[in-house]
């Protein structure tokens, strides 16, 4: 049962976004998903309450005081949001769950240079996690969207991919929804955007 945190110490660059959609993806998949949180704003835990029953299903991930417990007899898939500022204990135990982790940047020297030794952390206590990185309102045809890639390789890290800046994440979210729930033709492009991220996921 693999178990994916989403993590980066700087707030606002998409890690909810990322959590929600991918235990979005996997309920479509019609795997039995858990969507954690341990957040204090619990973003994900209140994106959860607003979606509808009709959807494919997502369990909520209930962690108190950081323990986390047991997941139910069945669960096939977990998803871990984690707060901004994610570090010491709490870092820790995500980390020794953790079987992959994907680090949501954008393209700016200001989310780089707040993530590096986060990176640099996360190398140093190499645990048994995979980490990947996936660039956030990323427009690939720019300089910025280069160096991020340099960045992440001279780490020895993989960018799993892109995502554009688009309002349909924004929109999706508030009602409890994922780029799965829309009709194939309406997320045609977004979704493809998350190829190299769900086969790296999966493998
Ligand atoms: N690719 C994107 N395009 C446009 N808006 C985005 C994108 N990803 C995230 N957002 C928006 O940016 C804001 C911060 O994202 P969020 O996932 O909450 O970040 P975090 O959990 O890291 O604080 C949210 O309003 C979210 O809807
Ligand atoms: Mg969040």
């Amino acid at each position: 049962m693999p178990v994916i945190v989403v993590a980066n110490p700087k707030g606002g660059v998409g890690k909810s976004t990322i959590a929600t959609n991918l235990a979005g993806y996997f309920a479509k998949q019609g795997k039995n998903v858990m969507l954690g949180d341990i957040d204090v704003q619990q973003s994900s835990r209140s994106w959860l309450r607003l979606r509808s029953p009709s959807l494919p299903a997502i369990a909520s991930w209930e962690i108190a005081e950081g323990t986390i417990a047991k997941p139910p007899k069945g669960t096939t898939h977990m998803v871990l949001d984690t707060p901004a500022g994610l570090d010491g204990k709490r870092l820790q135990d995500a980390m020794r769950i953790a079987d992959k982790v994907i680090v949501p940047l954008q393209a700016s020297i200001f989310d780089i240079l707040a993530t590096q030794s986060f990176l640099q952390n996360l190398l140093n206590h190499r645990s048994k996690a995979d980490i990947g990185v996936i660039g956030m309102r990323v427009n690939i045809r720019t300089r910025a969207a280069d160096q991020l890639a340099q960045y992440v390789s001279n780490l020895g890290l993989p960018v799993l991919g892109y995502l554009r800046d688009t309002q349909n994440y924004v929109q999706l979210a508030a009602l409890g929804a994922t780029l799965w729930d829309l009709a194939p033709s309406r997320a045609e492009k977004d979704a493809a955007q998350w190829n190299e991220l769900l086969q790296w996921v999966e493998r």
